[in-house]
């Protein structure tokens, strides 16, 4: 496979959520390794914004150190997203995070859920303070380290907050990673990313919107209708109600070169989501090498967020209610 990219952006959503993709920021030095030396920057500004801790450290999860307060934060924000996804997340989501023995109890360790996640599939869970450099993100990936922060979001910030925290890392990302096709769509992901960064800025944004509306804003079709197993949804309250039964926006079939095409929103719910029909389509989809993609992506216009396309295969056609005109990137 030949698909690149995975990360940037990350995201803030306005209206209850609290999700995030990774990093992003094409002005830090490229790393080529986790071995190389770690570099922290703090309110570094990306095309996206400021970005408030922005490191390449791998960090022990300094798991004592969490109060009474963050393991209330974590089981309140557990025990409400396991209600609200009964039904709406997909099975496989769900199963697999039964399997990892997280519970609302308290904050997961790291160590424990190895334990379980290494044998499944080879992937194991890495701390970090913040957001990566891209380059430093797609290394992880690809050699199966998927990295996690450490720290958990206050109280004051359960429906809103700008940058990934350790529940929406943890709960959102880390389940679907004990599925074996999944996790050799993300680490397939990683290696994409490191060739996309060598090609240029533009191969990488096709990446990106690729992560974006798979890995952090995707919809399945079970039997019995769409489930979420995006984890930019899952993590948030309001979106996991949005996704599926608003009729605001479109819902239309996976497509990989449309998916590129395809601006998408950093500051409010998604306009569109795509649906694939199996974890296997994904990973069948990014096969082919992506190099002759990019080319030919490079001389075509992108897609607004919310425009359905006569090639589409729609689910449902968005209203487009409460939509805002400016704001896709
Ligand atoms: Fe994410």
């Amino acid at each position: 496979m030949d698909f690149a990219q995975g990360s940037s952006v990350r995201r803030e959503d306005a209206r209850n959520n609290a999700s995030a993709l990774r990093p992003e920021a094409a002005s830090i030095p490229a790393m080529t390794s986790q071995t190389a030396t770690p570099n922290r920057i703090e309110h570094q500004l990306t095309d996206k914004g400021y970005v408030p801790v922005y490191t390449t450290a791998v960090v022990e999860q300094p798991w004592s150190s969490y109060s009474t307060t963050d393991h209330e934060v974590w089981a309140t924000l557990f025990e409400r997203q396991q209600q609200i996804l009964q039904g709406r997340a997909s099975d496989e989501f769900l199963r697999n995070q039964r399997a990892m023995g997280m519970t609302p109890d308290r904050i997961p360790k790291f160590d424990d859920l190895n334990r379980v996640l290494r044998p499944a599939t080879g992937w194991e869970l890495i701390g970090v303070e913040g957001l990566l450099p891209e380059l430093t993100f797609f290394d992880h990936l690809a050699n199966r380290r998927f990295p996690v922060t450490w720290w958990i979001r206050k109280p004051e910030q359960l429906d809103y907050l700008s940058e990934p925290d350790l529940f929406h890392d943890l709960f959102g990302h880390v389940p679907l990673l004990m599925n074996p096709v999944f996790a050799d769509y993300m680490a397939a992901y990683g290696r994409g990313g490191v060739k996309a960064h060598g090609i240029g800025p533009e191969a990488l944004v096709n990446l990106t919107r690729l992560y974006w509306y798979t890995v952090e804003f995707g919809l399945i079709k079970q039997d019995d209708g769409l489930r979420i197993y995006g984890s930019g949804i899952v993590s948030s309250k309001g979106e996991s109600i949005h996704c599926l039964e608003s009729a605001a926006p479109n819902r239309v079939g996976f497509d990989l070169e449309r998916i590129m095409r395809t601006r998408y929103r950093i500051d409010t719910y998604q306009k569109t989501y795509f649906v694939i029909d199996s974890y296997e389509q994904l990973m069948e989809a990014t096969q082919p090498d992506f190099t002759p993609i990019y080319a030919r992506l490079g001389s075509q216009a992108s897609f607004p967020a919310g425009e359905v396309q006569d090639t589409d295969t729609v689910f449902h056609c968005g209203t487009g209610e409460g939509w805002l005109d400016d704001g896709d990137v």
